[in-house]
């Protein structure tokens, strides 16, 4: 990378280590999953932080490890009670997958979650980047690890001029973050790593003139990297569902779709004055909820009524629990 780069020679990358480290000391940031060595509790962190900012998942991390504080706790408590406690985080398969992963720790692993690459990458949920995550974090195997803030900070390095979301482009990403990561201090090296992409390597706005390792770097247009391809429109739609009340409780219905295993309002069809109106992004959709009055009706296989007193215990989706307090308030 500095002037003609040999990147065959890993001591090469030595002097962008060593200036990469030493600014992470002083300026790195205090997570509280940097804290633990504990397995599980990294594997949380890191399905958490899969889809969800640093700032979210922070607080949420630290709860859940008081709800569910070892594997043991999380193998056997009732999937609704994991849906609870995912509630606005959104992408419960993460959740989904997160239970089955510990279940099957419990009963086929003996109740430890395996340090080696290939077996992580069986576990439910686990994909290339987070069984590395789990490797490197928990165990301190020294291993590429490619993730939003790693990404930027590698294309960048290399100018990448490529789509870093297809085939050839990905690789070369993990390809660089290979050649970097040192032997030992693989962890601390790609926290730092994290870090300068979250606090410097900005996606807008880049920070160069205060970047450690500046002189490494080949980009001459940074904020206009990383590079992806083009995305999916946005597809607006509209979705109704009903507020039926059974004298003072409500019908709730049981998702399959969506946010199976959730409870949500029930789906209408029914043209009646809309009480409640919000928009809420789900992947590339835009969907508008739209909540009517429905008419008292015998319940739906299903359906359940709950007690509004004990509404705050049931698992719902953000926009319906939002939705539903705001009707009811
Ligand atoms: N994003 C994904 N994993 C992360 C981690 N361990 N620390 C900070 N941001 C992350």
């Amino acid at each position: 990378m500095q002037r003609a780069p040999n990147t065959s020679q890993l001591e090469s990358f030595a002097p962008y280590r060593r200036r990469l480290l030493a600014w992470a000391k002083k300026a790195g940031r205090a997570l509280p999953w940097r804290r633990t060595r504990d397995p599980y509790a990294v594997l949380v962190s890191e399905i958490m932080l899969q889809q969800t900012t640093v700032a979210t998942v922070q607080p949420r991390y630290e709860a859940w490890l008081r709800r569910f504080p070892t594997i043991e706790t999380l193998a056997r408590a009732p999937e609704n009670d994991v849906l609870h406690a995912w509630q606005g985080l959104g992408y419960y398969n993460r959740a989904r997958n997160l239970h089955r992963c510990a279940q099957v720790v419990i009963t086929e692993l003996g109740g430890k979650i395996p340090p080696d690459l290939a077996s992580l990458r069986q576990l439910p949920g686990l994909g290339r980047y987070t069984a590395a995550a789990v490797a490197v974090f928990a165990f301190g195997q020294s291993l590429p690890l490619v993730e939003a803030n790693t990404a930027r900070v590698l294309a960048r390095l290399q100018d990448l001029q490529e789509p870093i979301d297809a085939g050839a482009g990905h690789e070369k990403l993990w390809d660089l973050s290979a050649r970097l990561v040192p032997r030992r201090e693989a962890r601390a090296f790609q926290n730092a790593m994290m870090d300068l992409g979250a606090l410097v390597c900005t996606a807008r706005n880049p920070k160069c003139e205060v970047c450690p390792v500046r002189s490494f770097c080949r980009a001459t247009t940074p904020e206009e990297l990383p590079r992806k391809r083009r995305r999916a429109p946005q597809v607006r739609s509209t979705e109704r569902h009903e507020l039926v009340f059974h004298g003072d409780a409500v019908v709730l219905a049981r998702s399959t779709l969506r946010w199976r295993g959730l409870w949500m309002l029930p789906r209408s069809t029914a043209r009646a004055e809309i009480l409640h109106r919000e928009i809420f992004p789900f992947t590339h959709h835009q969907i508008t909820l739209e909540v009517v009055r429905g008419k008292k009706r015998a319940i739906k296989a299903d359906e359940l009524i709950f007690a509004r007193k004990d509404l705050a215990q049931i698992p719902m989706p953000s926009p319906h629990r939002r939705a539903l307090d705001a009707l009811l308030a």
